[in-house]
């Protein structure tokens, strides 16, 4: 499945969408992203599913902004890019810091579109005091502009017309799930890079992550989530405890882009955890089974 991707994000769930979509059925009234990121998910769905609305949140506004503008507006974010862009030309590393200084001070979604494609290894960072402040990739200068008018264009066919929009703490968009639709969370990770988390603007709590999912289960809500799992055999974070009565697979998302970051060759598996009512839903519904390599169940 090839799809449009306009942002590189850690953690995008692009390579692993087509897995995750055989746990999803094809009948849902609204996808519920509270962790969205690039919503990769949101977009392999749309290709695939019969959905009808797509709710994305993330805490982080500008990356929730960039994506409503991906989806709403693509031809004048695809024009700002382009003007963007060919400015660089002069001294490129030189304009990527003025552009960062200015995103931190404006929050500006479209420059961030630009510092997400310009940025080293792809991958955004911040400090203590919630700026950007990963350095330029220095040998390339980002996504050509017709490539990343491309994918905006293809991303906002899929989606346009279909999502609501926020950018609130996750709590806050579980307060109104229909019997129909499907949470899928893909939270900051536990253990990857340890407490202090500079890859995202924001994290989570895991204790108080485990009481609003026992909530959900109260009200038999359908949900999947993609927490930690395991890169060679070092166990990242902890596990989401039985008494939740989640289904976990494991997922072989290939090779670690953390671990290669680190010049180690690893291979992930992630966990993919299913919520009891969404387990009995597919118990009733045909599902295509995803390949035994590529999947195993840690508990049942
Ligand atoms: C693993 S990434 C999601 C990646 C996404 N599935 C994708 O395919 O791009 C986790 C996201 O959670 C967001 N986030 C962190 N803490 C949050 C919170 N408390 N509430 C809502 N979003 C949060 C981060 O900004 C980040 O974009």
């Amino acid at each position: 499945m090839k799809l449009p991707h306009p942002i590189q994000y850690q953690g995008s769930k692009r390579n692993l969408a087509a897995q995750i979509l055989n746990y999803i059925p094809n009948d849902i009234d609204t996808l519920i992203e509270p962790f969205a990121g690039t919503a990769a998910l949101s977009v392999a769905a749309a290709t695939q599913k019969n959905i009808k609305k797509f709710s994305l949140n993330d805490l982080n506004q500008p990356l929730l902004n960039l994506l409503k503008l991906i989806i709403e507006k693509p031809e004048h974010i695809a024009d700002f890019y382009e003007t963007l862009w060919q400015q660089q030309h002069n001294d490129s590393v030189e304009h990527y810091y003025s552009v960062r200084e200015e995103f931190n001070q404006t929050q500006d979604s479209r420059l961030f579109l630009y510092l997400l494609a310009r940025c080293a290894k792809g991958a955004v960072r911040y400090n203590n005091q919630g700026e950007m402040n990963q350095s330029p990739d220095k040998r390339r200068k980002g996504t050509q502009p017709a490539t990343m008018r491309k994918n905006i264009v293809g991303v906002s066919a899929l989606l346009k017309g279909k999502c609501c929009y926020s950018s609130s703490d996750y709590k806050q968009v579980l307060k109104n799930i229909g019997n129909n639709d499907l949470v899928y969370f893909d939270p900051p990770y536990q253990g990857v890079c340890g407490n202090k988390d500079s890859r995202y603007f924001a994290s989570i709590n895991h204790a108080e992550f485990i009481v609003e999912l026992e909530k959900l289960n109260q009200k038999n809500v359908l949900y999947l989530i993609s927490y930690d799992g395991k890169t060679g055999s070092k166990q990242h974070g902890e596990k989401l405890p039985e008494f939740l009565d989640l289904k976990c697979l494991e997922i072989n998302a290939g090779r670690s882009a953390q671990a290669t970051l680190l010049g180690k060759q690893e291979t992930t598996i992630e966990s993919l955890y299913i919520s009891p009512a969404l387990r009995k839903r597919l118990s009733v519904v045909s599902i295509k089974p995803i390949q035994s390599s590529q999947m195993s169940f840690c508990y049942a």
